[in-house]
Order: structure tokens, then C-alpha cells, then sequence
């Protein structure tokens, strides 16, 4: 069965992909010649994933399913949550963005974080949603290279490295997104 994948992002496309395995083909929006970007203008991380994917359903009719991620810091009441790409402005740009979250926890001890997804799925027309979450701390400076966003400053529970110092293979095997996509997986099979 095919499964469209409401991303451009081809990274996470692969990922996912490498995930859910043969038995879905899942394709992206750029398969499809569909470049329109779809708005992420709802208060909580479901509401845009669940946007996302009723915007691929009601023009395609095909089964479907979005994402949306947000990274919420204890101390900061959960910000940037819904919000996480911009929380530095409009530029979304990650640098900025991991230099305001180390700013605002410069002398907070409560350094305490979850990483969220939410992925939103339309099969014959009925809406399910998943839900994965990674807890950790933020780091008091950028530690790695590797990875994405807020890799750098995000140390999961368990460990004393960042995201951003582990391959692609160790960062999924705990990650949100990977627990997210292993219930949809589970659902699907
Ligand atoms: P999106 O929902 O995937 O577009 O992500 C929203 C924001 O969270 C963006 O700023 C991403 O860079 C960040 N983000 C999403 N997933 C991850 C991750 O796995 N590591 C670090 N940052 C992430």
C-alpha cells in the first residue's frame, strides 16, 4: 500500500522509510511534484500534525500521515514547544535558536527537557495519532556535531552524550520520532 509522507524534508523521508520497512511504500510530497508548504499555525503539536495530514487527504484521497516535533524545556514552562523552529524568529535558524534556550537556562540548575512528536495518520478517511517522547537535560554548551536542530544541546536520559554525538542508528533506537514511528509501524502491521 502506498503511504504519502506530508514532508519535504528528505532526510526525515529516508528515515522514516528505513523505518516503516516494505511492506508500505511511503512516498513524500516532492514524489508527488507537490511543492506547497503547508502552515503550522495550531497551538499544539497534534493540531499541526493533524492539519497536515487533512490538507494531503482532502486533495489526494490517499492514506497519509505528518509530523511535527517540538523540544519543551521544564524551566521554560515547556517553551519552546508548538513553537521550536521559530523560537528564535521567523529566520528559523537552529544556531539562534539553541544560543536562546542556553541563555534563558545560564543559571537555572532544573535543566530538564523532553523531546515530542506527534504524527497524525488518515487511513479511509479515519484520523489516529501517535505520540513519542525522549526525556533528557540541556546541556550548558553545544557538545557534537552530528544530527540536527537542538542535537548539540540535548543529552538524553541514561546518557552523557548529546544527540548530536551518536550516528543516526543510536539517536533513532530512543528517539521521538523513532518511538513515534514504531507505534505507527505497530498499528500498521
Ligand atoms: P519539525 O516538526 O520536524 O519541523 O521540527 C520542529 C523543530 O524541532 C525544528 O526546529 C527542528 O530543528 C527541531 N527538531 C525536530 N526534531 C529534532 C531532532 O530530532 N533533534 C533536534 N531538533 C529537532
Amino acid at each position: 500500500m502506498r503511504l504519502v509522507f506530508a514532508t519535504h524534508n528528505a532526510g526525515k523521508l529516508r528515515e522514516v522509510k528505513e523505518l516503516i520497512g516494505h511492506k508500505y511504500k511511503v512516498i513524500g510530497l516532492s514524489d508527488l511534484g507537490d511543492h506547497e508548504d503547508i502552515p503550522e499555525n495550531e497551538p499544539n503539536l497534534e493540531g499541526n500534525a493533524l492539519f497536515k495530514a487533512r490538507v494531503i487527504w482532502n486533495k489526494y484521497g490517499t492514506p497519509c500521515f505528518s509530523d511535527d516535533t517540538g523540544l519543551e524545556v521544564d524551566a521554560l514552562n515547556g517553551a519552546p514547544g508548538v513553537i521550536s523552529a521559530r523560537y528564535a524568529g521567523e529566520a528559523r535558524d537552529p544556531q539562534a535558536n539553541m544560543d536562546k534556550i542556553l541563555s534563558a537556562l545560564e543559571f537555572e540548575k532544573k535543566r530538564t527537557a523532553q523531546f515530542r512528536t506527534a504524527i497524525a495518520l488518515i487511513l479511509d478517511g479515519k484520523e489516529h495519532v501517535f505520540e513519542g517522547i525522549v526525556k533528557g537535560t540541556i546541556a550548558t554548551q553545544r557538545q557534537g556535531v552530528k544530527g540536527f536542530g537542538y542535537d548539540p544541546i540535548f543529552i538524553p536520559e541514561g546518557h552523557n552524550r548529546s544527540f548530536a554525538q551518536m550516528d543516526n542508528a543510536e539517536k533513532n533506537s530512543m528517539s521521538h520520532r523513532g518511538r513515534a514511528i514504531s507505534k505507527l509501524v505497530d498499528f500498521l502491521i
